[in-house]
This record gives C-alpha cells, sequence and structure tokens, in this order.
C-alpha cells in the first residue's frame, strides 16, 4: 500500500494513543512534519500526496521515540516558550507553560526603560532569563546552574536570541558566591518530594533531568537555600518570585517571612494551583 501524508498522520496518531501519550493529534502531526519535512499547510491541503520511503523510515523513527514517551520537544529539539523558541535536550528541563506566570510578575515589576538587574537560580535552558530580558532590552540578568550540561544550552539560546551581551551565565551552587545587589531575583527550582518522582508521567520521570526535578525529602530543599540568601541579594526595591509546586505555597511564604520578607498572595495559574510566590524586603 502506498504510504500518504494521512495514513501517515493516522497511524502514529493511534500508535501515539495506544501508548498513553496525553496529545496523539498534535504530537502525530508534529512528528510527520519533522520526520517528512512537510509543513502543516501540506498536510492539510495535500493530505493524500504519497511519501517516499525515506519519509516513512523517517517518521517511523520518531514515533518509535514518542512511543517510548520521550518528550515531544527532546524528539523536536525545541520548545515554544513565552513569545520565544528555545532549544532543549535532556540535559535541560522542557519548559513548561506554567513557569511563563514568572515572566509576567517580571513584566509587572519591572518598568520599561529601566536597566534592572536580574537573577534566575536555575536557569536551565533559560527560558525565564532570556523571556525577561527580550522584553526588557535595557536590563541585564545572570543565570545560575550546578550543571554545566543546562548551562551550554542556556548560553547557545542566548547567542541564537541574540541576547549574549546581556546575559551571563554562571555554574555553582545557588547563590553560592553570587553578589547582589538585584532588582529582581526569579527561580524555577526543582521541587518534587525525592519519592514523588518515579509516580509522575514517564515523559517526566524517565526523561527529564533528575537534578531539575528532585527537592528533597519535602521538595522544600532549593527554597531552604534560597530564600536564606535573598535579604542579603535583594536591592531595596528588589522583588522576588518563586515557582512552587502544588500546595507548597504556604510553606514556601512561610520560610520567606522567617527571615524578614514581605510576600503577596500567591499568583495562580490558569488551572487554578498557586502557582508564585512573590515578595520583597520588608520595609
Ligand atoms: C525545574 S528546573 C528549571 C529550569 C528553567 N529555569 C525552567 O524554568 O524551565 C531547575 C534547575 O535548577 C538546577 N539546579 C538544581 N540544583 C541546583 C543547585 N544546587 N544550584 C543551582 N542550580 C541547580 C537544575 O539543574 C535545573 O536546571
Amino acid at each position: 500500500m502506498t504510504e500518504t501524508l494521512v495514513s501517515l498522520w493516522t497511524d502514529a496518531r493511534r500508535r501515539l494513543e495506544a501508548a498513553g501519550v496525553d496529545s496523539p493529534v498534535i504530537d502525530a502531526r508534529l512528528l510527520l512534519e519533522a520526520g517528512a519535512g512537510v509543513g502543516r499547510v501540506d498536510i492539510v491541503t495535500d493530505p493524500r500526496r504519497s511519501v517516499s520511503a525515506e519519509q516513512v523510515a523517517a517518521v517511523e523513527a520518531l514515533v518509535r521515540r514518542r512511543e517510548a514517551r520521550e518528550p515531544i520537544g527532546h524528539i523536536l529539539g525545541h520548545k515554544g516558550f513565552w513569545t520565544l523558541d528555545f532549544t532543549v535536550s535532556a540535559d535541560v528541563l522542557t519548559p513548561r507553560p506554567e513557569t511563563e506566570h514568572l515572566v509576567e510578575v517580571a513584566m509587572e515589576t519591572l518598568p520599561k526603560g529601566w536597566p534592572a538587574r536580574v537573577l534566575d537560580l536555575g536557569v536551565g535552558s533559560g527560558a525565564i532569563l532570556l523571556s525577561v530580558l527580550s522584553e526588557r532590552p535595557e536590563s541585564t540578568g545572570i543565570g545560575i546552574d550546578t550543571s554545566g550540561a543546562a548551562l551550554a544550552i542556556a548560553r547557545a539560546n542566548a547567542e541564537r536570541l541574540g541576547l549574549s551581551n546581556r546575559a551571563s551565565f554562571r555554574q555553582g551552587d545557588w547563590t553560592d558566591g553570587i553578589e547582589g545587589p538585584f532588582d529582581l531575583v526569579l527561580s524555577n527550582p526543582p521541587y518534587i518530594p525525592s519519592a514523588d518522582i518515579d509516580g509522575l508521567d514517564p515523559e517526566v520521570a524517565k526523561w527529564e533531568p533528575r537534578l531539575a526535578l528532585d527537592g528533597g525529602p519535602d521538595g522544600l530543599d532549593a527554597y531552604r537555600a534560597i530564600i536564606a540568601a535573598l535579604p542579603g541579594l535583594l536591592a531595596p526595591t528588589g522583588v522576588f518570585a518563586l515557582e512552587v509546586g502544588r500546595g507548597q505555597a504556604d510553606a514556601v511564604r512561610a520560610l520567606a517571612e522567617a527571615q524578614g520578607l514581605q510576600t503577596t498572595t500567591p499568583r495562580m495559574d490558569l488551572a487554578g494551583i498557586p502557582r508564585v510566590v512573590a515578595g520583597k524586603r520588608a520595609t
């Protein structure tokens, strides 16, 4: 039987559905586009176009990887976040839509035209820091990560997005050796309790870097380390914003307030989960 764009798409969709992938239609289309080297318009306007044996083999190789629950971002090598496209790999957490709420806080905090100094702790792919710098052309920022492989991806993203003149990256353990003052400190740290990681979807448990997930026995280890350093890093009018996991907002606020920081009502994500704990130095 001659394979066509639509027959390949249908077969891929069925297989991804059977493998438990939660967005089989979209993922099958993305893999078809990447493997067969066609565009969305080709699939929609010319679905019965026949495909070569090479195209079939290339799509098959990608579908097999997704059937094994490898994240779609790892397979395609990039992921959209905020308004930008980021190179991603197995060395960095795939940026998540809920993390865009940290960028929203940054937009509300940093007036346009102001040369703010921004710190991103656990920078990963650079998604948060580079999105903020892209929106605030007078600002500069530092991204910290303990993973050298993640920093290589962040640097490459900064270069490709034309932001490397305002973004610097440093390998380190959270705030060790970092000197303030910063107008904004952002972090999406690892926050999954260690014992919960293996129960997450395979895309996360099997494929995302453990260093990006593991928040210690109660999920709060990174917050303890970061929050203890915030009073010494924030400018007098500086603001911090931390992404938190489900059910962690109260505990993280309490950690911040125990350091003499003032917090505001946590920002909810689109699912109604308190997702960002933000605040500033007490006046
Ligand atoms: C949840 S990921 C966030 C990545 C990226 N900021 C994002 O939101 O997509 C957490 C990041 O923290 C880094 N990390 C883990 N432990 C660290 C430590 N002790 N010091 C600095 N970074 C650390 C991980 O390597 C990972 O890149």
